[in-house]
């Protein structure tokens, strides 16, 4: 594309480059708060600690925080693209349903967002169109442990890390990925034996990550969930959950309201225990689940963590009784792979296979080969 002296094509090759999302807001001395969205928020300085933001000249927000003489800037989260979208309006009040709390400044600091960084004004400088802002750095925090909303050639997105050993509370995943490696071939017979997929799942904090993916040639495209993180629920999760200790267990149960859920939900563990895998049944939400898993392999960003929840946590998952109608509904199975010490290292779930119509206890014996002899790879002794 030409340059059509229009500007397009200066936005067109700087929208190649990707940046954040932040709310500058500030109090006015009378009327509602003052705030706007900007993506060019930059860090300038240590010491001292100075942040920057470009306002535009025609921006009617701007000489609102000018005026207030401090200003909080708010790191937008992944889920919080309604309220970029709330704030890059011109409502004249767009505080409206928003949930803040005073900063130091004064300045709203919004609930939810990744990080904020309350400052007070330094210097504003032309520039062509805009301003050149520095804020000094009064005071900062993180907020919550999400990941901040992308904004990248006109459209939203979120982080999704290239690197299998995504770094975590509990440091990198590299132990895993060496187990992993030592196993790969038993996890990727077991897909072309039962014309069906595996994936290899860890437990990382409370999310359950896929480490590897093998594909049947008979079950399709190879498209990967590879790196994809999926919330940690029992429903999801008991191939795990159904070998932790006993003050580990009781931990994941107490998320569930006391009483029959988390009985049931106890039993259900025990279940898997004693079984030694554990199954997903159809249901709407199951086949929910396997089009947003779908979605996941071809955009790793196409549902945010609390839309997964809300779908992982509708499952239908090990009965306590799997008699032969139950059976005909299994659509997903797991089962440990043990390290030697006898802690589960990662799981092996198996899915996409042919309708089990009288064939699931197959899969299971395929499946439990497999992981028996993974466990073994890994020095865990029967
Ligand atoms: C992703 C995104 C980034 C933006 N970045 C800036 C920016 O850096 N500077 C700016 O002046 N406006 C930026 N805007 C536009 C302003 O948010 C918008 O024009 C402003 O909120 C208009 O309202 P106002 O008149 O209340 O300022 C951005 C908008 C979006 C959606």
């Amino acid at each position: 594309m030409p340059d059509t002296g229009d500007g397009r094509w200066f936005r067109e090759v700087l929208g190649q480059y990707p940046t954040g999302v932040c709310v500058v807001t500030a109090t006015q001395q009378e009327g509602p708060p003052a705030g706007f969205v900007v993506g060019s928020f930059t860090s300038v300085s240590l010491a001292p600690p100075l942040v920057a933001f470009f306002p535009d000249k025609s921006s009617t927000s701007w000489p609102k925080i000018q005026a207030a003489e401090h200003f909080c800037v708010n790191i937008l989260s992944a889920d919080q693209e309604h309220l970029c979208r709330q704030f890059a309006s011109k409502a004249e009040d767009k505080f409206v349903g928003v949930g803040t709390r005073p900063a130091s400044s004064g300045a709203p600091i919004i609930s939810d967002v990744v990080a904020w960084i309350d400052c007070d004004l330094e210097s504003v400088t032309e520039a062509g169109d805009h301003y050149i802002v520095l804020g000094r750095v009064r005071e900062l925090g993180i907020e919550t442990a999400s990941l901040p909303l992308l904004f990248f050639q006109g459209g939203y997105g979120r982080f999704a890390p290239l690197s299998l050993a995504a770094p975590s509370d509990r440091g990198s995943l590299t132990e895993e990925l060496r187990e992993l490696d030592i196993v790969r071939g038993e996890m990727e017979s077991l897909a072309c034996d039962l014309s069906s997929r595996c994936v290899a799942t860890v437990v990382d904090d409370d999310e359950l990550v896929v480490l590897a993916n093998a594909v049947s040639p008979a079950a399709g495209d190879r498209a990967t969930l590879v790196g994809v993180r999926l919330p940690f629920a029992p429903q999801n999760g008991s191939a795990f959950a159904a070998w932790f200790d006993d003050e580990r267990q009781q931990r994941l149960l107490e998320q569930l309201p006391a009483g029959e859920a988390r009985e049931r939900e106890r039993q259900q563990i025990a279940t898997v225990r004693e079984r030694g895998y554990s199954v997903g049944l159809i249901n709407d939400a199951q086949r929910e689940f396997a089009t947003a898993l779908h979605q996941l392999e071809q955009d790793p960003t196409s549902h945010g963590p609390k839309s997964l929840r809300s779908l992982v946590e509708q499952l239908e998952y090990d009965p306590i009784e799997l008699s032969g109608e139950a059976k005909k509904d299994v659509r997903v199975i797991a089962a440990p792979v043990f390290r030697k010490g006898g802690e589960v290292a990662l799981a092996f779930t198996i899915y996409g296979f042919p309708k089990p119509d009288g064939a699931v206890d197959q899969y299971v014996d395929r499946l439990l080969e497999a992981t028996t002899r993974a466990s073994r790879l890994l020095g865990h002794e029967t």
